[in-house]
């Protein structure tokens, strides 16, 4: 029970095609995210699975069954299609009091009183809202009127869950343990959960799997791990992981990739191609000492960011900017030497003209 799979998707809203060729299948209990920056076509894809919008092309099957075919021209509409939703805005019935809000379907699926009562008292608690049953939603801020929407969901237990952005509206705090709190209940109900963001960092704490959309096309499919460690083209590194990746282009000579001020070891596979190509390492990948070491490249030390449990260093190598990730909190003038060196496990490479990743090739 729980299967999505989505079939030769096409969307278009007048002559702009926001959705091309989409071809996606989410396994029973699998948590897979949607990725990617602003109008990439992330809400559109899932209210195309709740059948709230009509694909121009496609089909789409919910445990099986095909509730969209525009060759079969089969429409199921949502209300028959048993998700449980939450979207962007998540819109409660202002004239019902939090409680009815989350309690109005139960009704409906003829749920005995008491299961109800002890379903409305688990989901308040697990959105902390405990106490605030009676309220109506104008009586509530934003984010708990969202935790609300939430509850709303857990109480509902349904099989397949779509969710858009639904911890936007929440304070950093909140937003961190709300995160806990929708991996515990994905853990507990195994519901089959699509869950649309644009936040790097939910997609990376909370998925089993992560697509990365970017107009409309998959530019990735994997593992958290996988996606942040080994991108699959440069838009991909560039979009995951704060503060970003670092790009360095240069030219293969002897082994070696030359890119000015710093110079690069290559794989013998990656410096037999010749050319040009482009060096990636995440911020964390670079080691520092503050004294001279062999092979170490000297750099210039210039803004500081302590962020409590860690600093972003930005240094130069003459003219070449990097960001560096430490942890602690660091405390330097500007100005002071360092000497930086890459951990080579960790470099990506890609090529110019296609961006694609290089080792994917290779391995
Ligand atoms: N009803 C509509 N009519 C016309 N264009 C639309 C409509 N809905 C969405 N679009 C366009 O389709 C594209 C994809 O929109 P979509 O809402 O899917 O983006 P998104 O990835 O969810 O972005 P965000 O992160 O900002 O929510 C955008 O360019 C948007 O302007
Ligand atoms: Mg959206």
């Amino acid at each position: 029970m729980g299967q999505i799979l989505l079939n030769g998707i096409v969307k278009s809203y007048g002559k702009e095609v926001v959705v091309k060729n989409l071809d996606l299948t989410v396994e029973t209990g699998e948590f897979l995210t949607i990725l990617g920056p602003s109008g990439c076509g992330k809400t559109t894809t899932l209210r195309m699975i709740a059948g709230l919008e009509e694909p121009d092309q496609g089909m789409i099957k919910l445990d099986d069954k095909v509730v969209f075919s525009r060759n079969d021209g089969v429409v199921v509409p949502p209300e028959a299609r048993h998700l449980g939703l939450i979207f962007q805005s998540y819109a409660l019935w202002p004239h019902m009091t939090v409680a009815k809000n989350i309690t109005l379907a139960l009704k409906e699926q003829k749920i005995s009183k008491s299961e109800i009562a002890q379903r409305l008292e688990n989901a308040l608690d697990m959105v902390q809202l405990t106490g605030y049953a009676e309220r109506y939603p104008s009586e509530l801020s934003g984010g708990q009127q969202q935790r609300v929407a939430v509850a709303r969901l857990i109480a509902l237990r349904p099989s397949i869950l779509l969710m858009d952005e639904p911890l936007s509206n929440l304070d950093a705090k909140l937003r961190t343990e709300m995160r806990a709190s929708l991996k515990r209940l994905h853990r507990d109900l195994g519901a089959t959960t699509v869950y649309v963001t644009h936040d790097q960092i939910e997609a990376l704490t909370l998925s089993d799997r992560i697509i990365i959309m970017n107009e409309g096309q998959i530019m990735q499919e994997g593992s958290p791990y996988d996606i942040y460690h080994h991108p699959a083209n440069i838009f991909v590194a560039e979009f995951i992981g704060d503060p970003g990746i670092n790009l360095f282009k240069g030219t293969i000579s002897n082994g070696m990739l030359d890119c000015g001020a710093i110079s690069i070891s290559l794989p013998t596979t990656i410096a037999n191609r010749g050319g040009n190509l482009i060096a990636g390492i995440r911020p964390e990948k670079i080691k520092v000492s503050e004294t001279a070491k062999n092979g170490w490249q000297e750099v210039t030390t210039g803004i500081l960011q302590p962020t409590g449990a860690n600093t972003i260093l930005e240094v130069k190598a003459e003219d070449i900017p990097i960001t560096l990730l430490q942890t602690g909190f660091i405390t330097l003038s500007e100005d002071t030497p360092l000497w930086i060196d890459f951990e080579t496990d960790a470099l990506s490479f890609f090529d110019t003209e296609t961006q694609e990743n290089l080792r994917n090739e290779v391995s």
